[in-house]
């Protein structure tokens, strides 16, 4: 094979890479970039070991007590580098309504002439590292590969545990294969003789999509969505464009199977925001009064989905692995999530205890104490009298791990599979202290869009800025959605109205609030397992048993149609939960009103109808 060289860099492709045009692209992007060296990812354990102690050697990583968790690490990273950059992410498409009024856009020349000296030579002195990847099994029809080239060997060794990461790439996409182009860079290129940072990082950062050339540049953060250029990026914004050109949809889901005693298997895909408990939901031990009920994990962030020939929606996880949020987590939270993270870890951003393992908040609930000293994750000393002077978190509220899905005891059997598992129902579930019920069913998928357009949510760790304002989050896509949002609304009405002409019967499209407070301030909702009462009662309306009220959106549960053995809930508590305050709703269609004013181009006039509708029977 001819090897392009250049300027005094020896491009070095292996014999395992046969693709002209990737070796091009290659050429072409260390040129631009300037790299010192570049290593081709063969995905292999003996390179992933060889990675992760160099990043030990440079003080990114930590190995942590082997006898505590063993094959771990824990990386801390810049401060200012701790969350997806909404603000810096673009969608820069020919036209801007193609982008839609809930992304930021500039015209697809103009930013290239920005990034093109941001790009210039930004991996100067640092290795350029070729990631391919599949997301979805290797091979299977609905995936579909992507090519990261990165100068983070921290994205090099979290890109392969979240996803199919190696030399079987190559494999699938032989000589002519399809790949989405993503270039990565910390922004931090190295003078000769400059000693390196432990977390290079550039405060300026874009995060950019090109939805016509299916092309990702990434600058200036090494860290999670806007770095592991496989999740957010390519799977959901990326995904969501091809999806809607080839028939299909990308979703900030989770998807669950959920296993009665008599052994019939049910399929559940979630979308809640990011940080408001998909993973936790997603590995969900079933409490006292469910025996014999089991619930299994497919994915607990991304689906892809896809009606298939006999009419129903089945979906994939696209991904390998879960970079989860660590704080909050522990055994009464989440013990299957625990489990999971005994070994093989990846941590970012959490505390380091004295014996070599993690902290994070949440923790003492299990051990019952504070441990007495810690390092933070900013590496200064922490101790609970500390906490209490200055309020400072031993763990970043939004401090992750990263961690391969082989390791969850509850991994269900399909995770894997390429034909992906039939859908029964859709749950989108919003941050609520107030407003919003414990749960409704759609009557109806055009109510259930309606329900899943106009979700509102209140803002977590997970994004830069402020925290805990309601906004207005559809689908749990906000952030996501690769295109015009009123477009993308109109997507799922065709997908329903397709699939309803060919005879098939479309999952029940609910919503959730495990979040509603007290005039205490605490949550009235215990959350966590017991959300298995309220899945019990889906599966009882999917088997057409279940009974529940009309409300003003949708139908609701009486008290009696939930089974509480077990739980100690009262007709009063669940009344706090699920009441419907007239005037709070008044506002809220208010808000309702306003977001469709903001998405009027291309908005489908079916959700205008039904927002008439409920606003009469509110009225009513
Ligand atoms: C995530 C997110 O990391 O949604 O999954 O922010
Ligand atoms: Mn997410």
């Amino acid at each position: 094979m001819n090897q392009p060289a250049m300027q005094g860099l020896d491009l070095q492709v292996p014999a395992f890479v046969k693709h002209a045009k990737l070796i091009a692209w290659v050429a072409e992007i260390a040129a631009i970039c300037k790299p010192a060296r570049i290593h081709w990812c063969d995905g292999s354990q003996e390179e992933y070991d060889r990675l992760c102690q160099q990043l030990v050697d440079a003080g990114t990583f930590k190995k942590l007590n082997p006898a505590k968790r063993p094959g771990s690490y824990l990386a801390w990273s810049d401060p200012t580098d701790v969350a997806r950059v909404e603000d810096r992410t673009f969608i820069c498409s020919q036209k801007k309504e193609d982008a839609g009024p809930t992304n930021n856009w500039v015209a697809p020349a103009e930013m290239r002439a920005t990034l093109a000296p941001l790009f210039d030579g930004c991996m100067k002195g640092r290795t350029l590292y070729v990631v391919p990847f599949s997301m979805g099994p290797l091979g299977s029809p609905i995936a579909h590969i992507g090519i990261e080239l990165s100068d983070s060997p921290y994205v090099a060794v979290n890109m392969k545990i979240m996803t199919r990461m190696g030399r079987a790439v190559y494999d699938v996409l032989g000589a002519e294969g399809t790949f989405v182009p993503c270039v990565h860079t910390v922004g931090a290129p190295l003078q000769a003789g400059q000693k390196d940072v432990s977390w290079p990082c550039n405060k300026t950062k874009y995060i950019v999509h090109y939805p016509e050339t299916r092309e990702i540049w990434s600058y200036g953060s090494g860290y999670g969505g806007n770095a592991l250029l496989g999740k957010k990026c390519f799977a959901l914004r990326i995904a969501s464009i091809m999806g809607h050109d080839q028939g299909w949809l990308a979703e900030h889901m989770l998807i669950l199977g959920v296993t009665s005693p008599e052994g019939k298997k049910y399929h559940v895909a979630g979308a809640f925001p990011s940080a408001c408990g998909k993973t936790n939901f997603s590995m969900l031990v079933p409490p006292k009064g469910f025996e014999g009920w089991k619930v299994t994990t497919i994915g607990d962030d991304i689906a892809w989905i896809k009606p298939s020939a006999d009419g129903r929606l089945r979906a994939i996880n696209p991904e390998a692995g879960y970079f989860g949020v660590a704080p909050g987590t522990n055994y009464h939270t989440n013990p299957n999530c625990m489990a999971t993270l005994d070994k093989n870890v990846i941590f970012t951003n959490v505390a380091l205890t004295d014996d070599g393992d993690v902290w994070w908040e949440g923790m003492e609930k299990d051990s019952g104490t504070l441990p007495d000293h810690l390092i933070d994750w900013q590496g200064k000393d922490w101790t609970p009298q500390i906490a209490k002077e200055t309020g400072a978190k031993a763990a970043h509220p939004n401090a992750r791990f990263t961690v391969s899905a082989i390791n969850n005891p509850a991994l269900d059997a399909a995770w894997d599979d390429p034909a992906g598992v039939p859908i029964d129902a859709f749950i989108f579930g919003g941050r609520r202290s107030t407003t919003v019920p414990l749960v409704s069913e759609a009557r109806n998928w055009v109510e259930g869009i309606y329900m899943a357009a106009t979700m509102g949510s209140e803002t977590t760790a997970a994004a830069a800025g402020q925290q805990g304002v309601v906004r207005r989050d559809p689908f749990a896509m906000l952030p996501f959605a690769g295109y015009n949002m009123s477009d993308y609304f109109q997507h799922w009405l065709d997908l329903g109205k397709k699939l309803g002409a060919a005879g098939a019967k479309l999952p029940k499209i609910y919503t959730t609030n495990w979040f509603r407070k007290g005039e205490d301030g605490k949550f009235v909702w215990p959350g966590y397992g017991e959300n298995m009462r309220v899945l019990k009662w889906m599966i009882d309306r999917i088997e057409g048993q279940g009974q529940g009220s009309e409300g003003v959106m949708g139908i609701t549960p009486r008290y009696e149609d939930l089974n509480w053995t077990g739980l100690n809930f009262t007709a009063g508590d669940f009344n706090q939960v699920t009441s419907i305050d007239q005037a709070a709703w008044v506002k809220e269609m208010a808000l309702h009103a306003e977001l469709f004013q903001q998405l009027k181009h291309h908005l489908p006039q079916e959700l205008e109808d039904t927002r008439t509708a409920i606003e009469k029977r509110l009225a009513a």
